[in-house]
């Protein structure tokens, strides 16, 4: 892993590395964000959240993923991988979105970035 800066982004992982339905958590050290971060993988495509759950001190990179959704691990809430879009209670408030690219097979996290998606 290595981090270029915030023009090209951190590479995270190269293609494979994270499973359909599986996710990492990049931490906080490494995002330089105040949060780890969350790079999921779901239906062929790669999404990134801030980590912690914005209801308690849950990892969602922990979360069922299913659907374009994550499902927190400590009380399913569930957040929109694309937007971060809350989509039930208990959580209230989604989650940061930040944006993935994916670049000759690696994967590339920008976090505080708008997700192109
Ligand atoms: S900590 Fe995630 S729903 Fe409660």
């Amino acid at each position: 892993m290595s981090n270029t800066g915030t023009s090209t982004g951190i590479r995270v992982a190269v293609a494979g590395d994270i499973a359909e339905g599986e996710a990492i958590k990049v931490p906080a050290e490494q995002t330089g964000h105040g949060d780890a971060i969350a790079v999921f993988h779901d239906e062929g495509a790669y999404y990134a959240l801030d980590d912690t759950c914005t209801h308690g001190q849950a990892s969602l990179s922990e979360g069922w993923i299913e659907g374009g959704e994550v499902e927190c691990p400590l009380h399913s809430a569930r957040f929109c991988l694309k937007t971060g879009e809350v989509q039930c209670m208990p959580a209230t408030v989604g989650a940061r979105a930040h944006r993935v690219a994916v670049r000759d097979g690696e994967i590339w996290l920008h976090p505080g970035e708008e997700p192109t998606v």
